[in-house]
């Protein structure tokens, strides 16, 4: 059967709202999707293809990719270089599209960390997979305490040089070291345009390290990923660890994490969101998104359902300050506030 080829939404901009990211040219939805797990060789083509569609169709636009995300290492970004080539080419230029280098990818002594080896390379293999001549934003994906930060940040600065990314990012950096990452990319001319951690109500590492606030101060966006813990933060195990789920793959995300405390938090929280009007999983997000530090929160579904419900959080992201203070009562004994 012939495929119609795929025509995005007239109406994609109407109802995403677009933050400005820290000092910059740059605005990026308050929702972005991230590929981390459901893209890769296991997911039929068909359900990332409905999952990316019905994303960009709502505005999302800015797709977030790295080299390891799958599984299995690479696939995602194999399977967006097909989105790329079936659908996405002609809107090239309405798209935000990031990868990442950092973990281990490739065997030998030049397949992870900071080096500027790793880092070139690594996004030259991207590009190709992708099949993209640049990606908008590349990141360092964790901070290698054994490369000088300056041979990491000259790395991102050259790439951005060369063309082959329009802006940097940092991931996962130490609270110092994200400092001085951050001036040696402003005094190179290349800014990072935004700074990517865990964040959301249960974990509050990016407060406690004040990553948040240095982000700010820094002019450098920030963006939330694991917005849901994984989906801890949903109604998915609230009753039990479904079959299809994260934890049940066992992978990232552990059932030992599911403790009684964490279910009295959960089902306490569910009931907060539910007097909202919202899911659990939309009062995670909006959460998030009432916080002006937040420039956008970077959200990994498994379902086009999954993606409706996360994009209902945007009717209502504001919260009365009893609603805040009982989220801080329901969550405090079980919030994380270091960096894990
Ligand atoms: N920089 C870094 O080091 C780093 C690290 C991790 C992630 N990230 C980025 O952040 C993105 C998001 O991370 P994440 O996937 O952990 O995000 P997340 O949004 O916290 O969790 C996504 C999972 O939550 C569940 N879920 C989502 N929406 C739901 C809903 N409405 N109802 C019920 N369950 C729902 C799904 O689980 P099921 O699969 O069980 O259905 C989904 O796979 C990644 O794709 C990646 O781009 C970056």
């Amino acid at each position: 059967m012939i495929e119609p080829v795929y025509s995005p939404s007239p109406a994609r901009y109407d109802s995403m709202e677009y933050r400005r990211s820290g000092r910059s040219g740059i605005n990026i939805p308050v929702l972005a999707l991230g590929l981390w797990h459901n893209f890769g060789s296991y997911k039929p083509m068909q359900e990332i293809k409905a999952m990316a569609h019905y994303a960009f169709d709502k505005g999302i636009c800015h797709f977030d990719l790295a080299n390891n995300y799958g599984p299995e290492y690479g696939t995602a970004e194999e399977n967006f270089g097909r989105l790329m080539d079936a659908s996405f080419r002609p809107y090239r230029d309405e798209m935000f599209i990031s990868s990442k280098a950092g973990w281990d990818m490739w065997p030998g002594p030049y397949g992870n960390w900071g080096s500027r080896k790793y880092l070139m390379a690594s996004l030259d293999q991207s590009l190709k997979r992708m099949k993209l001549d640049y990606v908008d934003i590349f990141y360092s994906h964790r901070w290698d305490p054994a490369t000088p930060i300056e041979e990491t940040m000259q790395a991102l600065v050259d790439i951005v040089r060369q063309g082959k990314a329009l802006y940097v990012g940092l991931s996962r950096y130490p609270t110092e070291q994200a400092r001085k990452a951050f001036r040696y990319l402003a005094e190179h001319d290349t800014p990072c345009l935004l700074y990517q951690d865990r964040y959301n109500i249960i974990d509050r590492a990016p407060q406690s390290t004040g990553l948040i606030d240095l982000s700010q101060e820094c002019g450098s966006g920030f963006i939330a990923f694991s917005p849901l813990q994984q989906g801890l933060l949903t109604g998915r195990y609230l009753n039990g660890i479904p079959a299809d789920s994260r934890m049940a793959r066992n992978t990232s995300l552990k059932a030992d994490v599911l403790t009684p405390a964490m279910l009295g938090a959960l089902k306490g929280l569910n009931e907060v969101a539910g007097r909202r009007g919202q899911t659990l999983a939309r009062m995670s997000l909006a959460w998030l998104l009432q916080d002006p530090r937040v420039t956008s929160v970077i959200i990994g579904a498994s379902s086009v359902a999954q993606l409706e419900d996360n994009l209902r959080a945007l009717a209502n992201t504001s919260f009365t300050p009893d609603e805040l203070s009982r989220i801080e009562e329901l969550s405090s004994p079980v919030q994380l506030h270091e960096v894990k």
